[in-house]
């Protein structure tokens, strides 16, 4: 059927409804959310965005839309080279790729957009911006979502940083045998991995030869450790950050550079609209991050909203989210202590929480927290379902100094 015919097909059949054949309903919530009581403009997003909160807050205070005051904030760690999760300098595929995952939604127009596997382009955000406002689609993937970008006119750049480049090439050259082949751990045979306690000159050859493949690779001293890390447990970085303006708008959006060292193609949640990331002004807003392959499997923003619109509290909608993905392993604790995932939930009238699978943000660090922005700028303690720290996979050796 060619464009045209279809719309005006889409044209006779409003006017059907309209002449009267019958009244349409719209679907209500279970329980209306209430707005805020004494209006104001909120934000909330994950701790990487706490530099920009005053950019986005400053957008909300002079009247801009709650989509462009969310845009101000995760831009921020887009064009840092140094946030190796996001955007430029994100830590790439397994070929060497920065490729790059969004997705945002637009409260007062109802409308989406995301974009998957995007290259070459640091502000994934802004092309999923883009694909709402300037094509009949939602989400653009690979190729064409690049190609889109550019011939709208967004600068080309390789996004590949020297510090993100040596990292990619310290896990090459040592953990070709790690790599994101094979059964993952949903498949009924995974075993977890032998720990690995003790110090480095401990540990198998081959994790002791990293220090020093990263220092002939040029890695400075005070970095080897944060890159062996990432070698060893390939981290999902991620911004997610949920507006809501005195007049009760809301928008939400997610983008990252993915999970690190992942298969080329690979999407996580920050690119699928109810997963990454997921807002209707009705009721509220909400945003991941963590470990993509979990929270696609619940529709993690989606669920906790929809949670939210049948009464639930932020907190209590984040916790039935993260219960559901222990469920999907049986809350078998052997394989929930490897899984790290955020949801990050604001409900329209103004209640707020931050949710974390596990408490600590590494083994004996402080409480995972999340950044909120209210008129004051602040960081806060995450809700917690377990005690502790997710594991490393395979765990981090302790380096002998
Ligand atoms: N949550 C980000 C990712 O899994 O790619």
């Amino acid at each position: 059927m060619k464009r045209r015919d279809f719309l005006s097909g889409i044209a006779v059949t409003s006017a059907t409804i309209a002449a009267g054949q019958g009244t349409v309903h719209m679907p209500s919530p279970t329980k209306e959310v209430p707005r805020q009581s004494n209006p104001k403009n909120i934000i909330i997003c994950a701790a990487n965005g706490y530099n920009y909160l005053d950019a986005g807050y400053e957008k909300l205070h002079s009247g801009a839309d709650t989509l462009d005051a969310a845009l101000a904030v995760v831009s921020g760690p887009e064009n840092d080279p140094n946030d190796d999760s996001v955007g430029l300098g994100g830590l790439p595929n397994e070929e060497g790729v920065v490729e790059l995952d969004s997705c945002l939604m637009h409260g007062p127009t109802r409308r989406a957009g995301a974009v998957g596997g995007l290259h070459d382009i640091k502000n994934a955000s802004a092309v999923a911006k883009a694909v709402m406002e300037h094509t009949g689609h939602v989400m653009l993937v690979g190729e064409g979502a690049t190609r889109f970008g550019l011939e709208l006119g967004f600068p080309k750049e390789n996004l590949l940083t020297e510090h993100s480049r040596k990292i990619w090439l310290l896990w090459k050259e040592s953990n070709s045998n790690q790599d994101w082949w094979g059964p993952g751990m949903d498949d009924p045979g995974w075993t977890p991995p032998a720990p690995m306690s003790g110090e480095l000159k401990d540990q198998p050859p081959h994790v002791q030869k990293l220090y020093a493949m990263a220092a002939d690779l040029g890695i400075a001293p005070e970095d080897r450790m944060d890159a062996i890390y990432k070698v060893l447990h390939p981290p999902t970085g991620t911004i997610n950050c949920s507006t809501l303006n005195e007049k009760g708008e809301m928008s939400s959006v997610t983008t990252t550079s993915g999970l690190a060292w992942k298969i080329p193609g690979r999407c996580g949640d920050s690119p699928i609209i109810g997963a990454g990331c997921y807002c209707d002004q009705d009721v509220g807003a909400a945003g991941a991050t963590g470990s993509g392959e979990e929270n696609i499997k619940i529709a993690g923003a989606h669920t906790i909203v929809e949670n939210m619109r049948h009464g639930m509290t932020p907190e209590e909608a984040g916790m039935d989210a993260l219960r559901r993905i222990a469920r999907n392993y049986n809350n078998d604790m052997t394989k929930i202590a490897y899984i790290s995932m955020f949801f990050y939930i604001l409900r329209r009238d103004g209640t707020y929480a931050g949710v974390s699978m596990w408490g600590e943000a590494g083994p004996g660090q402080h409480q995972r927290r999340f950044a909120v922005h209210d008129g004051a700028k602040r960081l806060e303690q995450a809700k917690f379902l377990f005690k502790g720290t997710a594991k490393d996979w395979p765990p981090m050796p302790r380096l002998s100094r």
